[in-house]
């Protein structure tokens, strides 16, 4: 077994009861039904059920794509590719909105909340809003977000749950279906979706797959290797509050209960990443992507002071993508890392001109919103200025997320 840590544990015992919930094991107050119902699936079971599914196509109006399509095993279940966004629907040619996160490390994510407050004895402090699933934290749990995907028209396009229900039942996992959910799995498609979706959630949970801890950094962490110098320098970047300040978000110590780190808080902040031109929503020059206040959330689209924020990500397994920021807008580290240094020293680089030729900061973001934008370290300086980060420090902060890629082995070179 991996080194869990306790947080992790904790989730085990809550999903444990999910799962006896969700699939109707009677409650001590319940009088017992006059039909035995069929035994409690095992963990194990929908944990096999749920790896299956995740592959499998048939789940899908195209027939060519699962969840794996998108979310890669091999690229820590983030994109295989170095598209900003991928295609999907019937025909596999219907552009996704936003780039693929990665689905390692969400463990210890909870649902949306506006007000999110650390246990960590500092009850006073408020974070803000905190959490979710999605660049905009619009599902509850895995197993809401898991219907996003199959029912969206540009993703795996089922018209209704029935639909994907007799999919499923065709498909070659339709046996293993019912093997787990019994014989009459799929005469009722509102319960088979439920338990689709709950097999999805727990493989999502499996801890070799979703959290292994298997990088160097958590080999140091438990001791058993050293950061080279020059990550070491990186690390000390990312921590200082007056330079990178990355781990002020981008959490890098074990917590209070001595969990290791998600490398993200879950809080939603607005960066001001520039405008994708190469999305095919943005040839609309009105459609913008304002992530807590819509569109693709539609519950707070009156809370202009969220328009612009983005849940933060992980940066376990970051250097290991080929795609950066809600928006796909960055297609390698080393340009992400510089705009952080200087999107207020040349926003010049960043943001296009317009018509009259001045270059308009946060292009991505209209001007009634722009007070929504972050300013702290790492972000500050005037037009003109030296960037808050040096090529030296860029180098080391890349070579210290290296680090933190999933599948380290001490005798390997790194
Ligand atoms: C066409 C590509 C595509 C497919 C297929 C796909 N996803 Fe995703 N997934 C995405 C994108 C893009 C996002 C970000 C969506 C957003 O922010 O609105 C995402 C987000 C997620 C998240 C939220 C992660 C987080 O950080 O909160 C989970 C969980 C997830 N997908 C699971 C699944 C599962 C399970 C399936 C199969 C049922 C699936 N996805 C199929 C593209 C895809
Ligand atoms: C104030 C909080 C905050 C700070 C400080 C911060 N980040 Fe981020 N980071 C975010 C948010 C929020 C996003 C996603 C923004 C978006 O996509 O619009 C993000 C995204 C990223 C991404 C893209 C990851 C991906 O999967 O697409 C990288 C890389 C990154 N940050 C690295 C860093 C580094 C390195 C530092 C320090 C130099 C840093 N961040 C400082 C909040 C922060």
């Amino acid at each position: 077994m991996p080194n869990i840590p306790p947080a992790c544990l904790r989730l085990f015992t809550c999903m444990t009861a999910l799962l006896l919930s969700a699939c109707g094991a009677p409650s001590a107050n319940v009088a017992a039904p006059a039909v035995a119902p069929a035994a409690q699936p095992s963990y194990q079971a929908l944990d096999a059920l749920g790896r299956a599914l995740f592959s499998e196509k048939a789940l899908s109006a195209s027939g060519l794509m699962s969840c794996a399509t998108c979310h890669d095993p091999a690229h820590a279940y983030g994109p295989p590719n170095g598209l900003s966004v991928q295609y999907g629907g019937k025909d596999g040619q219907q552009a996704g909105a936003r780039a693929v996160p990665s689905l390692r490390y969400l463990q210890s994510n909870g649902p949306f909340s506006e007000h999110f407050r650390d246990n960590d004895g500092n009850d006073s402090e408020d974070a803000g809003p905190t959490g979710g699933f999605t660049w905009d934290g619009r599902a509850d749990s895995l197993r809401a977000q898991a219907a996003i995907p199959l029912l969206a028209a540009n993703e795996m396009a089922n018209a209704t749950k029935a639909e994907l229900v007799e999919r499923l039942a065709h498909s070659a996992s339709g046996a293993l279906f019912k093997q787990v959910f019994g014989q009459h799995a799929f005469e009722d498609s509102e319960r088979a979706f439920d338990q689709l979706t709950l097999a999805l959630e727990v493989f999502q949970q499996n801890p070799t797959e979703f959290y292994p801890y298997s990088s160097k950094y958590d080999a140091v962490l438990r001791g058993q290797a050293e950061l080279s110098a020059r990550e070491q320098r990186g690390l000390a970047v990312f921590n200082d509050e007056n330079r990178g300040n990355c781990a002020s978000c981008h959490i890098s110590q074990r917590t209070e209960g001595g969990a290791f780190p998600a490398f993200t808080d879950f809080g939603h902040i607005a960066v001001g990443v520039p405008r994708n031109h190469t999305l095919p929503a943005n040839r609309n020059p009105a459609y913008y992507d304002l992530g807590l206040c819509g569109p693709a959330r539609t519950d707070h689209s009156d809370r202009t002071d969220w328009c612009g924020l983005f849940r933060t990500p992980t940066l376990r397994n970051v250097a290991s993508r080929q795609v950066f920021f809600h928006n796909g807008v960055f297609h390698d580290l080393r340009t992400a890392l510089e705009f952080y240094a200087s999107r207020d020293t040349n926003p010049k680089r960043w943001y296009r001109k317009n018509a009259a030729g001045k270059t308009v900061k946060f292009d991505d973001l209209p001007a009634a919103y722009q007070d929504n934008i972050n300013q702290e370290a790492p972000f500050g300086g005037l037009p003109g200025g030296r960037p808050t980060l040096s090529q030296q420090e860029i180098d080391d902060l890349l070579a210290f997320l290296q680090t933190l890629n999933d599948g380290y082995h001490p005798t390997s070179p790194q």
